[in-house]
């Protein structure tokens, strides 16, 4: 669905063009669901999505009326027990699943291990020769160290590409896992998710998908891709609130096949039997563990509600139009007006292989010119190079709150810290713990 008249767009010369695209953004009145504070262009919803205006109400309501005064009574009457499921329900809406495919709970780290855990157990089963985990060295180092967690106590080995060109090698006869993240954190750049799939399963490989830059993002279609797992996160582009609980998603193939190893109580066919023995739930309950956070669950169930507000307005395809819309403006920008500085749009060109992301590249200053950014209130991020990687300067554009002016302005506050030298300042030089 096409919701920016692309003519417009590729017109954009100032900022009176970006307001009059953003007065013509079907769109825009899903702005209004978020606390954006005064004098800050948000481009960090990669990381942690903004504050929806409903969320303090309600979680004012779970403390003060459902614990407060409910107290335990509220696991039955104010519907604590279903949470998992029922904000599984509506992510499941944004990633082509089912509903009751999927429960919100835990971190993405932790769904990671169990779904990775259950994917081995189902080669160990199907294909014992198959002893290898397949991914990318520019994955992100959690799922990273997740997997070599499982290999050093499972006895795996863990093979990592520097391009997903040699995934066709690599996905060889002892390829158990592949596993991938959807969209790059540091690049931007998108898998084709049902081709991947598809040539995996033809060589006998389970993938496993992380969509934490997805989910909310880009569209998703899990079920019609076959893909076998899938893991994300909620306090990203589904704006659930900092350490919000993360999704899990088993195809129905498998979900009642396997076990997840973390085989706590929650994910019991009967927890309040209190039996001895541990029988797994049918379906994706069993991929529970214990006693849910009700605060994290009822904040991220009004992050996704923001998220299916734009279901009248064409959904995810709406969404992720615009966000191409915003991230293609944003890389032409940065290119006409602040070339002669040493930036480099590092994230992919092609609308189809770009996520909801874009990053820049810059040889000496990138995170100084991030710290500059941020006292100017644009609000972006910094990722570390290494020898083989430059440092990045990331911008996140979730396109529920940002619209085509914030674009313009951020270029615009660039190209001053860029021509003034700001980043030079010994106050945008010292690290932060957290980039
Ligand atoms: C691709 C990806 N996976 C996982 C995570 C984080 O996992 P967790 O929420 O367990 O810290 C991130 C965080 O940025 C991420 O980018």
């Amino acid at each position: 669905m096409n919701v920016i008249n692309d003519e417009a767009l590729t017109a954009v010369r100032s900022l009176e063009d970006c307001r009059a695209l953003d007065a013509n953004d079907p769109l825009r009145g899903l702005r209004e669901q978020f606390e954006l504070p005064e004098g800050v262009i948000y481009l960090d919803g990669n990381s942690l999505g903004v504050m929806p205006r409903a969320t303090p109400e309600r979680l004012q309501v779970v403390t003060r009326e459902e614990w407060g005064q409910g107290l335990i009574r509220s696991w039955n009457a104010a519907g604590w027990f279903e949470l998992p499921a029922r904000v599984g329900d509506k992510i499941a809406r944004l990633i082509g699943a089912g509903a009751g495919e999927v429960v919100a709970t835990d971190s993405t780290s932790i769904n990671l291990f169990k779904v990775l855990s259950a994917a081995l157990e189902m080669q160990r089963e199907d294909a014992p020769a198959r002893r290898v985990i397949v991914s990318e060295r520019d994955n992100f180092p959690t799922d990273l160290y997740i997997a070599q967690g499982l290999i050093r106590e499972r006895g795996y080995e863990l093979c990592l590409i520097d391009d997903p060109a040699e995934l066709p090698q690599a996905l060889d006869a002892e390829a158990a896992v592949l596993m991938l993240t959807h969209v790059n954190y540091r690049t931007g750049a998108m898998h084709d998710m049902a081709a991947v799939t598809r040539a995996a399963h033809a060589v006998g490989v389970k993938v496993v998908w992380d969509l934490a830059h997805s989910a909310g993002a880009v569209p998703v279609d899990l079920v019609g891709a076959a893909a076998d797992f899938a893991i994300g996160c909620g306090y990203k582009y589904l704006n659930g609130g900092p350490g919000a609980p993360a999704f899990v998603w088993a195809h129905p193939r498998h979900v009642d096949r396997f076990r997840q190893p973390l085989s706590g109580w929650w994910g019991h066919a009967s927890p309040f039997e209190f039996t001895p023995d541990y029988r797994p739930a049918a379906g994706i309950s069993r991929y529970l563990c214990g006693t849910q956070s009700v605060l994290g669950l009822a904040a991220l169930d009004c992050g996704v509600d923001t998220l299916l507000a734009a279901e009248p307005l064409g959904g995810v395809a709406a969404l992720r139009a615009k966000s191409l819309a915003l991230t293609g403006l944003f890389a032409r920008l940065v290119d006409e007006r602040c070339a002669g500085h040493g930036l480099a749009v590092v994230s992919p060109r092609e609308s189809a292989l770009r996520g909801s992301q874009v990053c820049l590249s810059h040889a000496e200053g990138a995170y100084a010119m991030v710290q500059a950014l941020i006292a100017r209130g644009v609000i972006g991020d910094f990722r570390a190079g290494d020898s083989a990687r430059p440092d990045i300067l990331r911008f996140g554009f979730a396109p529920a709150y940002l619209g085509f002016a914030d674009v313009w302005n951020a270029v615009e506050h660039l190209l001053q810290v860029l021509e003034k030298g700001e980043w030079r300042r010994p106050e945008f030089n010292g690290r932060n713990a957290v980039t």
